[in-house]
């Protein structure tokens, strides 16, 4: 007890010391060595965010918590602070987009858990029109013969109403499923048809939708920083989001067919499987996971 006391004393001691030290002979505190060490991304949001998490001093702690409009402010709060001249413009537009894209990671979360708190509900027009255009993306060449038909199944639902399908997930199930049919539309009918696979066959829908959960739980626990960071040199956006689903559903097609499992009774076990190589793969600074550039919309 005394001695972890002690040594959580001894390590914020060093700590502080270490930096005093480095910044008098460099001349230059932990900020400036973060900002102009690393290239652009994730190193570089990543060391920003933790060099000012760990801070003592209230006005850099803060500058986690200030939304989009007053970045600019902070930032220059952030070099009174520190005692860095204002015309540094460099670490001046640096700071700015690393707190941008830390605030921008905060908001994107709400924006998704908003939509995925909106259940899907068969008396809205909007979400009525959604799920038709899914249809008609996937099955151009079949007409739905009413709303509430088996002919749902053939997509990968599980009855004739997609309605109940949406669940934990609401509208952010559905609007990644026409999302991945609209932009990579020979992508998705590609994969809808290897779904029908008589032994490694999988209900296409269904899958879909249990891959949003994939997406929105990377997002939420903080996982998938690197790749945003990588990816967005600012604000991240809904679309962002989308996009690494599609990435998701795309990956998660090809290692279903090269695992080849007996069933889709375990689909569960691949299914971590997966999510594990996923979640190795964020560790990596310099992750960004897309699909190939030529299929970007
Ligand atoms: C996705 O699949 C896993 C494993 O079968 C399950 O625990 C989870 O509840 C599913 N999520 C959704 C939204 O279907």
């Amino acid at each position: 007890m005394l001695l972890q006391l002690w040594g959580l004393l001894y390590s914020s001691y060093v700590r502080f010391w270490l930096k005093w030290v480095v910044r008098l002979l460099t001349g230059k505190c932990e900020l400036q060595r973060v900002l102009h060490g690393q290239k652009e991304g994730a190193r570089r949001t990543l060391g920003i965010e933790h060099s000012l998490g760990s801070s003592k001093n209230k006005v850099l702690r803060n500058a986690l918590h200030v939304d989009e409009a007053e970045v600019e402010k902070c930032v220059k709060d952030v070099m009174k602070e520190k005692k860095i001249e204002q015309k540094d413009i460099r670490f001046k537009t640096n700071l700015h987009i690393s707190l941008l894209q830390i605030t921008g990671y905060k908001k994107l979360y709400l924006n998704v858990e908003n939509l995925r708190k909106v259940p899907y509900d068969s008396d809205n027009e909007e979400h009525e029109e959604q799920l038709i255009e899914l249809w008609n993306l996937l099955m151009p060449h079949e007409n739905l013969k009413a709303r509430i038909t088996k002919q749902w199944c053939d997509i990968g639902f599980q009855s004739d109403d997609p309605k109940t399908d949406f669940r934990g997930m609401g509208l952010l199930g559905l609007v990644n499923l026409v999302y991945f049919s609209k932009h990579y539309t020979n992508e998705a009918r590609q994969i809808l048809s290897r779904s029908n696979h008589p032994k490694l066959g999988y209900s296409y829908a269904i899958v879909g939708i249990n891959l949003t959960e994939m997406a929105y739980s990377l997002l939420k626990s903080g996982d998938l920083k690197p790749h945003l960071y990588n990816v967005v040199s600012g604000l991240p956006q809904m679309e962002h989001f989308h996009q690494f689903y599609c990435y998701l559903v795309y990956e998660f097609d090809k290692f279903w067919f090269e695992e080849e499992p007996e069933s889709i009774m375990h689909f569960n076990q691949y299914r971590e499987k997966f999510h594990e190589k996923i979640k190795g793969l964020l560790l990596d600074y310099d992750a960004v996971l897309t699909l190939g550039d030529k299929k970007k919309p």
